[in-house]
């Protein structure tokens, strides 16, 4: 069976564009292959983390990931720092990186902007992100749109390592929905969707209630055509709010630009506003449960045994192409 991976970070509560750009995909597929997904809790200490709220948040989207539909019995879900071959692998890796590379990542340069104090690991971040993916021998990562100058790094590090080596790695491809790769900010919607984002306005958190979620669509940044037609040069504001209703209702941009034509967008904001409370309400009262219940401590604890088992004959096999460790004289 094919294998899958792909990771979140638990740098706040996760936002609508997380679960239309990667959850969403990893439910759908999780039928189909062999997956693993993680809670990236080393990335998210690349910039400085409250302690307490972290921990918290290690939790949450542990319940969130479940509560949007992935069945423990078919993927493995796991804590990065629970399972200490990622930071083995992305040393190894980071010792055939360059730091030119990296400095080139967008992320990191977004970042670090402007930035007196920049962590080491925020440059070196990519080199963690390979490992996680190779460490399983990944077929397909399935992430959002934000994530493809990171994924050709790792292809390229793994293509490196196997030149150099031994032929270890599988070369992993990306995936990315064909709507819901990228939503936007509500309030800027030339500017991802962000959970780090400043302005609250500007996204959808998944827990939000729904009279938040009405609110800051209708307070979302549109035009003054009033014509509700998927446009994303001209009018990117009424074509996010278009990509996120037909991602969360399955409905087409064209099946969608017909029912609202000749309507203003008050009608359409509505209208969103009702698409994403209905998707999120039940995993919202789902995630209520699992997040008190010790179930969910189980279902980690199984899961980072599992990925260690897996990831650790990967680090062996990494660490003998490598040189690392002795010789032996053991018969
Ligand atoms: P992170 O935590 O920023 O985001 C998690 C996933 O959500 C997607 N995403 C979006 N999709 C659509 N629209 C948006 N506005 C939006 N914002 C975020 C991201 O593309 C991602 O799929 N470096 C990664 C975490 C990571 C990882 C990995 C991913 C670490 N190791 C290995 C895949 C494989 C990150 O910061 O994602």
């Amino acid at each position: 069976m094919e294998k899958i991976f792909s990771g979140i970070q638990p740098s706040g509560t996760l936002t609508l564009g997380n679960y239309l750009g990667a959850i969403k995909q990893f439910v759908a597929l999780q039928n189909d292959y062999e997956c693993y997904f993680c809670i990236v809790d080393e990335h998210a200490i690349t910039v400085p983390q409250d302690r307490l709220k972290l921990r918290q948040n290690i939790r949450s989207l542990a319940a969130l990931y479940l509560a949007s539909g992935i069945d423990p019995e078919k993927a493995t879900l796991f804590i990065q720092s629970e399972v200490p071959a990622h930071t083995q692998l992305g040393w190894m890796l980071q010792s055939i990186g360059y730091v030119g590379e990296l400095e080139r990542m967008t992320q990191y340069k977004d970042k670090s902007k402007g930035k007196e104090a920049v962590s080491t690991a925020l440059l070196t971040y990519p080199a963690l992100m390979a490992a996680d993916i190779l460490l399983y021998q990944t077929n397909v990562v399935p992430v959002g749109d934000d994530q493809k100058q990171h994924l050709e790094l790792t292809r390229d590090l793994a293509e490196r390592f196997n030149n150099r080596f031994n032929d270890i790695f599988t070369i992993p491809e990306i995936r990315i929905p064909k709507v819901g790769a990228r939503i936007m900010s509500l309030q800027d919607p030339t500017k991802k969707m962000s959970k780090s984002d400043e302005n609250e306005k500007g996204f959808i958190s998944m827990l939000d209630n729904p009279k938040k979620i009405e609110k800051k669509i209708k307070s979302a940044v549109t035009d003054s055509d009033g014509i509700v037609k998927y446009d994303k040069e001209n009018k990117p504001g009424v074509s996010n709010l278009l990509t996120i209703y037909s991602s969360c209702t399955g409905e087409s941009i064209e099946s969608l630009e017909a029912k609202y034509e000749g309507k203003g967008y008050g009608e359409f904001k509505q209208g969103v506003a009702d698409a994403v409370v209905g998707l999120l309400q039940p995993i919202q009262e789902k995630y209520a449960v699992l997040v008190e219940s010790d179930n969910l401590d189980d279902i980690l604890d199984n899961g980072a045994e599992k990925a260690s088992f897996v990831a650790n004959k990967t680090v062996a096999k990494a660490k003998k192409a490598m040189g690392l460790g002795r010789v032996t004289k053991r018969k």
